[in-house]
């Protein structure tokens, strides 16, 4: 818990009593605002009926203070650097725990036991493959084509071969469905990258090393996955599950208020999910690091360069809407990220390229006073890179670490009786009422 929301609940007896509402004064006339208190002490002000009362609406511009559900999922306190799932801390679930387990855990809200796990990952393994019709929607992409925008199409796609809303009954095989399929269609798309054929997936494999196989195996020659990538990727996959509502989780919630079937919303969350500011941080990283490197790797240029407004430069992979101290996912990738290249062989100039920034950025005034930290995506790239994934990936295997947090969100809004179309409001700050004029007289 923040110091500040400790500091809220010790001040109020709104833990244990009922909050008494919260008080508005507005053009003289006062208003009372339900006070609604976490499981984990965050106190939020309900304004559901401020503007039937008051004509007044919240602005709220990027949502950093606006609550826009209440979830079950995800706690992160920004303040302390705390990330759990389901009440599990993140560094337990790290290195321990199966990326179908998180799957699991986050979908359904709890862990599985052997038997759950055993059902829910041979369901997984037996909807890898996709219709081989889908296969020619490929044919139609240019090579270059980025495999986000692939990956996107493709989980849309699914949605005219099961064109079942998901909801109801369908809901489990339709949630199966789509993360059994997300690794092959990830895959299929590297693939039309590089010119490769298809590989179809192996049921004898764990998710993580069948996604691999997908990707790396070629038909001339065996292939066997290395172990060490499968623990890579599996962590990896677990760091990214999910971290409540951010702009691709509330993407998936926003379309998914409308009913919208479970393929087309979380269409829309990997569309989200793709810009920089985003989960396309990881590959930006790895364009920033290369580019320190090609001008003779003087990081201390692209420190001051991003400190320099004017510049328009970020340092990408720094900074966190939530995070004020550190993100506990990085942390847990930097301790592993040595370890990892050793196993795997690589030595990176771009790891020390990073390390160095990290260093030099920390001790900054301009991002200590702004609370700028490495986020998750500043060392994924570095681990994917050595993996021998192509930084065009990198956010495509984002998405696939995302996915049961998107799902898991989409379930949960769609059990929740409170959900309602989700139509925010707006300040309109536009021409007042003129009269149309003609073309012809204009
Ligand atoms: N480099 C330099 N300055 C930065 C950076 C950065 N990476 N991030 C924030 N700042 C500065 C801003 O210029 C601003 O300064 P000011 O107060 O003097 O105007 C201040 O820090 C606050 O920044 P905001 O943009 O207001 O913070 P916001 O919470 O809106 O944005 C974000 C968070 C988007 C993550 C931002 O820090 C950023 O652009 N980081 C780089 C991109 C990145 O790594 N994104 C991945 C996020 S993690 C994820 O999605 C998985």
């Amino acid at each position: 818990m923040s110091q500040q929301t400790k500091d809220l609940v010790e001040e109020s007896p709104a833990v244990a009593a009922p909050p008494s509402p919260a008080r508005l004064t507005l053009d003289g006339k006062e208003y009372e605002l339900p006070v609604t208190v976490g499981s984990e002490g965050e106190v939020g002000l309900d304004i559901a009926k401020l503007r039937a009362q008051s004509g007044a609406i919240t602005l709220d511009p990027g949502y950093g203070n606006t609550g826009a559900c209440e979830s079950a999922i995800t706690f992160i306190d920004g303040e302390a650097g705390i990330l759990r799932y389901r009440g599990y801390p993140i560094e337990e679930i790290a290195g321990q725990a199966s990326f179908t387990e998180i799957c699991y855990l986050l979908i359904y809200g709890q862990l599985p036991n052997v038997q759950e796990l055993k059902a829910f990952e041979d369901r997984l393994t037996y909807h890898t493959m996709i219709h081989e019709d889908m296969k020619k929607f490929f044919d139609g992409f240019p090579s270059s084509a980025h495999p986000m925008a692939m990956l996107s199409s493709m989980v849309v796609s699914l949605s005219t071969y099961y064109p079942e809303d998901g909801r109801g009954r369908d809901l489990d095989l339709t949630m199966a469905r789509l993360l059994a399929k997300g690794p092959t269609i990830a895959a299929a798309s590297y693939k039309k990258n590089i010119g490769q054929p298809f590989v179809y997936p192996r049921n004898d494999l764990s998710y993580c090393s069948n996604f691999l196989h997908m990707m790396f195996s070629v038909p001339a020659e065996p292939y066997n996955v290395r172990p060490v990538l499968d623990r890579a990727l599996n962590l990896l996959l677990i760091l990214h599950a999910d971290h409540e509502q951010n702009c691709s989780t509330s993407t998936v919630r926003m379309v998914g208020s409308s009913q919208a079937n479970l393929f087309a919303s979380i269409s829309a969350g990997i569309c989200a999910l793709w810009g920089p500011l985003h989960g396309g941080a990881n590959q930006a990283v790895i364009e920033m690091l290369g580019r320190i490197q090609a001008d003779g790797g003087d990081y201390k240029k692209y420190v001051d360069m991003a400190k320099d407004k004017a510049s328009g430069f970020r340092l990408m992979g720094f900074g966190h809407r939530v995070y004020k101290n550190f993100d506990p996912r990085a942390k847990i990738l930097k301790q592993t990220v040595d370890e990892v290249l050793a196993e795997i062989g690589v030595n990176d100039p771009l790891l020390e390229i990073a390390k160095s920034l990290e260093e030099v950025a920390l001790h900054d005034e301009f991002f200590i006073e702004r609370k700028l930290y490495p986020n998750v995506d500043f060392y994924s790239g570095i681990i994917y890179r050595a993996m021998g994934i192509p930084t065009n990936m990198f956010t495509v295997l984002f998405a696939l670490g995302r996915m049961p947090g998107w799902i898991a969100h989409w379930k949960e809004m769609l059990d929740d009786p409170q959900t309602r179309i989700n139509r925010p409001r707006q300040i309109y700050t536009g021409a007042t009422q003129r009269p149309f004029v003609p073309v012809s007289e204009r």
